[in-house]
C-alpha cells in the first residue's frame, strides 16, 4: 500500500519578457507525471539534464510551487502546504540536494547545520542533541572534530556527507536524493550506496532517487521512471526497464552504458546500431505532433510506456 500519492503534477516557470518584464512563455518544467510511493522501496527518476528530476523532487518537497496537480501523503493532501517545523510531513519527507556548495549554509558550523532538524522537530536536551550529532557522524563515516568546522573547509564528497546526516538526523519516512553521489569519487560512492541500502533496511525508508547513472540506478532502485522533457516515457520495475524496454527513448538511454565487458560486445554493439536505425526511421511515432511525450499506457502491471496506437503498431 503506498503512503503517498503524487498525482498529475505539473511544475511550470514562467518566463519574463519585453518592456515591462511580463510573462511571455512558461518552461513545462514538469508536465503531468503520476507516481504512488510504497514502505522502503527506492524509485528512480533518470533522464537527460534538464528533463526536470530535481523540479520533480523540490517539488515534492515543497520548494517549489505546484502549477497544478496534487500530492497526497498518509491520506492528507499536502499540496503547495507551507513548510512550517509542526508539520510532521516536513520532518517525514527530507531531501539530500544536487548542489551540494549551496545548500549548505555556510556561515553556520556543521554542528549547526545538522541540528537544524533535530532542533526543529525532536525535543532534545544539549548532550542528547550532541550525542545524536556524533552519531549520524558516525554514520556517515566522518570524525567528531568535523562539528566545529565550517562547510568550505570541507571537499565535494565531505559536504555531501554532511547533507545526507542532515536528511537522516529525524528518521524520515522518504528521502529524495537528487545525484547523491555523483560528486564523489568511485570508492565513496560504493559506501554512500551501500550505507543508504543499510540504513533502509533497519528503518523501512523509501527512497526517490534522482541519478543520470544507469549503473547506480539499477543497483539501488526497485521502481524506475525515465523522464522527458517533464514527461514520463517509461515506468516500471528494475526488471521491465532493463531487460524489455520499450520507449525509444528509454532504449537509446540503455544502449549509450558504456560497454565494459568483452563478452558479448559485438552484440551488443549490433543492437546499438538497431536502435539507432529505429530511433532514425521511427523517432517520430513516439511524440505527438508537437513533440510532446504520449501519456502512459498500461502494458503489465507494473510495466507503462508511453505511446498511442500508432506507436504500438509502428514499433
Ligand atoms: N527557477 C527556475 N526558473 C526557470 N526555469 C527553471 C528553474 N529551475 C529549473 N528550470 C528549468 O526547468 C527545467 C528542468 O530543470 P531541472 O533542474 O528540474 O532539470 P534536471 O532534470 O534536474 O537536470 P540536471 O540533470 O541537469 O540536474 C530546465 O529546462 C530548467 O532550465
Ligand atoms: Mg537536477
Amino acid at each position: 500500500m503506498s503512503f503517498m500519492q503524487i498525482n498529475d503534477l505539473h511544475v511550470h516557470y514562467p518566463i519574463r519578457g519585453g518592456f515591462f518584464n511580463t510573462i511571455i512563455d512558461r518552461v513545462h518544467a514538469v508536465d503531468g507525471i503520476n507516481m504512488e510511493i510504497e514502505k522502503g522501496k527506492t524509485y528512480g527518476l533518470v533522464g537527460e539534464s534538464g528533463c526536470g528530476k530535481s523540479t520533480t523532487g523540490k517539488s515534492i518537497i515543497g520548494l517549489e510551487k505546484i502549477t497544478s496537480g496534487s500530492i497526497i501523503y498518509e491520506g492528507k493532501d499536502v499540496t503547495n502546504k507551507q513548510r512550517n517545523k509542526s508539520s510532521s510531513y516536513n520532518r517525514d519527507i527530507q531531501m539530500i540536494f544536487q548542489d551540494v556548495h549551496s545548500s549548505l549554509n555556510p556561515r553556520k558550523r556543521v554542528r549547526d547545520i545538522i541540528a537544524e532538524p533535530i532542533r526543529n522537530f525532536l525535543n532534545l536536551t544539549p548532550e542528547e542533541e550532541n550525542r545524536r550529532i556524533n552519531e549520524l557522524l558516525a554514520i556517515v563515516g566522518m570524525s567528531e572534530d568535523a562539528k566545529l568546522k565550517y562547510p568550505h573547509e570541507f571537499s565535494g564528497g565531505q559536504k555531501q556527507r554532511i547533507g545526507i546526516a542532515r536528511a537522516i538526523a529525524c528518521d524520515p519516512k522518504l528521502i529524495i536524493c537528487d545525484e547523491p553521489v555523483s560528486a564523489l569519487d568511485l570508492s565513496v560512492q560504493a559506501q554512500v550506496l551501500n550505507f543508504l541500502k543499510e540504513i533502509q533496511q533497519e528503518y523501512g525508508l523509501s527512497y526517490l532517487f534522482i541519478s543520470h547513472d544507469l549503473g547506480v540506478v539499477k543497483h539501488m532502485c526497485d521502481h524506475i521512471s525515465i523522464m522527458y522533457k517533464g514527461r514520463f516515457v517509461e515506468s516500471g520495475t528494475r526488471n521491465d526497464i532493463y531487460t524489455n524496454p520499450q520507449h525509444i527513448y528509454t532504449k537509446r538511454l540503455l544502449s549509450s552504458i558504456p560497454d565494459i565487458n568483452p563478452i558479448g560486445r559485438e552484440d551488443r554493439k549490433v543492437q546499438r546500431m538497431q536502435v539507432e536505425s529505429d530511433y532514425m526511421t521511427n523517432h517520430k511515432i513516439y511524440y505527438d505532433e508537437t513533440g510532446k511525450v504520449f501519456d502512459l499506457m498500461k502494458l503489465s502491471d507494473s510495466h507503462y510506456v508511453a505511446m498511442n496506437a500508432n506507436t504500438k503498431g509502428g514499433s
